[in-house]
């Protein structure tokens, strides 16, 4: 039993790991770090040991941690409304959409809140869904190094195996996968430019085979699977194609978007405009649950006269909107998303650098503040050290092994089967970055011990 004020880290340890559901993973094997407090670029645990947070949490606290514009703002409005049925308008939400209009492309102009960029994801589909509902458009294409959330049509969408733990019990129907723009590990195993961007091309051979597709959702800039940055032609050439065969393109931007890749949204790196962006984690920063589903007016005007068959009690909820507010002017009145992209050249090379210290390293890639680095067992034949299929039965991965270590001095990056996401907040410094990267240079000893020729 927790007794509030004196309960020991043992016991808040076994009532949180025995009484609740620890994510994605054998729950016998989650041994929770108890976190008492963060600030800046910092987290601390019980026993008063401070962390950087090189990932940001889950790639969402872009702004870092205590924000006092963005909590003052949470407070002001709790004190003013802090809930009311999404059915009323308030103050706080033609705020916010006020706000969105300056940042986001500018086709983008209705919008629909959710909190969590799994039901953004699902609006998405469901708005497509409806609007060729009567022509049978209904099949959404998605790719395989993917992830856009944990329920129904997200996760069909998802092409990792978090799909693949859940399909056991049926697919979510009308969805197809196809390739990505990896080219570290080619899909079609060819080389970059001679490839003539064929994972591009796939989308309208797909499109043109299935014959029924309303939709095409991608990760601009693919998040937890890797960040695979695509080449300059490939977001481009799926604007072309989805648009000569009206079908939508969705930007799934939960991860991506907010300053992330330098840009306010990844899609700006080739000035793409999608039918519909999605978005979560950095439109608070993080502080609380906000999603957003943001269409174009094929879609707004559609619904003007059909009826829009969606929605929660806590869309639009109005503590929600003001941490929105509050963090996008912070976004802009800091300058963030210009010093992510000045700051992400630092990170690139410093990360690159690694390459010729650690025979495990197989590939560093990146944009902004936003990189992977992809451990391998061998260079020449691309080996990963650990599968999906060693994560999802609890093996010790190698990644994770470093990751501790790293923890142990300081410092705390997502780990993801046999690759980092480094994500830092936005606001991080270059020697705080460098730190960073030190540690990770001292703690990659550990897989290059493994590497086999
Ligand atoms: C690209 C992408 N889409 C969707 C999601 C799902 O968002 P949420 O966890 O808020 O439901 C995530 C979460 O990491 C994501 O990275």
């Amino acid at each position: 039993m927790v007794e509030h004020g004196k309960a020991s880290t043992d016991s808040i340890a076994e009532v949180n790991k025995n009484l609740t559901y620890g994510t994605w993973r054998i729950q016998g094997q989650w041994k929770p770090l108890i976190v008492t407090d963060a600030e800046g670029v910092y987290f601390t645990d019980s026993s008063g040991k401070k962390y950087l947070d090189f990932s940001s949490q889950l790639m969402c606290s872009n702004l870092g941690h205590k924000n006092r514009n963005v909590i003052d703002a949470i407070k002001r409005q709790a004190d003013t409304l802090p809930f009311v049925s999404p059915a009323f308008g308030t103050e706080v939400r033609a705020k916010l959409a006020e706000k969105l209009r300056e940042v986001l492309p500018q086709n983008l102009s209705k919008y629909f809140f959710a909190t969590s960029g799994t039901e953004a994801n699902e609006a998405a589909v469901k708005m497509i869904r409806m609007y060729y509902a009567k022509e049978g458009k209904t099949k959404i294409i998605s790719r395989y190094n993917s992830y856009h959330g944990s329920t129904g049509a997200s996760v069909g969408l998802t092409g990792d195996f978090r799909r693949i733990a859940i399909e056991a019990t049926g697919s979510f129907p009308g969805i197809v996968h196809v390739p990505d723009p990896y080219c570290y590990r080619c899909p079609f195993g060819l080389e970059y430019p001679d490839c003539g961007v064929a994972c591009a091309d796939y989308f309208e051979y797909a499109i043109k085979s299935e014959g029924n597709v309303g939709g095409v959702i991608v990760e601009p800039v693919t998040g937890t699977n890797g960040v695979i940055v695509p080449p300059k032609e490939y977001m481009p050439m799926i604007r072309e194609i989805t648009r000569q065969h009206n079908v939508f393109l969705v930007a799934d931007e939960v991860m991506s978007g907010w300053g992330r890749t330098g840009e306010w949204f990844a899609v700006d790196n080739w000035k793409v405009k999608p039918d519909i962006l999605t978005t979560a984690k950095g439109i608070t920063g993080a502080y609380v649950p906000l999603s957003l589903t943001a269409t174009d007016r094929v879609l707004s005007e559609y619904f003007d006269d059909h009826y829009f068959a969606h929605g929660h009690t806590y869309e639009a909820h109005p503590l929600t909107l003001a941490a929105g507010v509050a963090a996008v002017s912070e976004y802009q009145e800091r300058s963030l998303i210009s010093r992510s992209k000045a700051l992400g050249e630092h990170l690139g090379r410093r990360l690159r650098e690694l390459i010729t210290r650690h025979p495990s390293i197989g590939d560093v890639r990146g944009i902004g503040l936003f990189w992977a680095v992809e451990l391998v067992k061998s260079r020449q034949r691309k080996e990963p050290f650990n599968t999906y299929q060693d994560k999802l039965e609890g093996k010790p991965l190698v990644v994770d092994k470093i990751a501790q270590a790293m923890m142990q001095k300081g410092v705390y990056v997502s780990t993801w089967v046999s690759h980092f996401v480094v994500a830092p907040p936005l606001i991080i410094s270059e020697s705080e970055i460098d730190n960073a990267v030190d540690v990770m240079d001292e703690s990659l000893s550990i897989a290059d011990k493994e590497v086999v020729a």
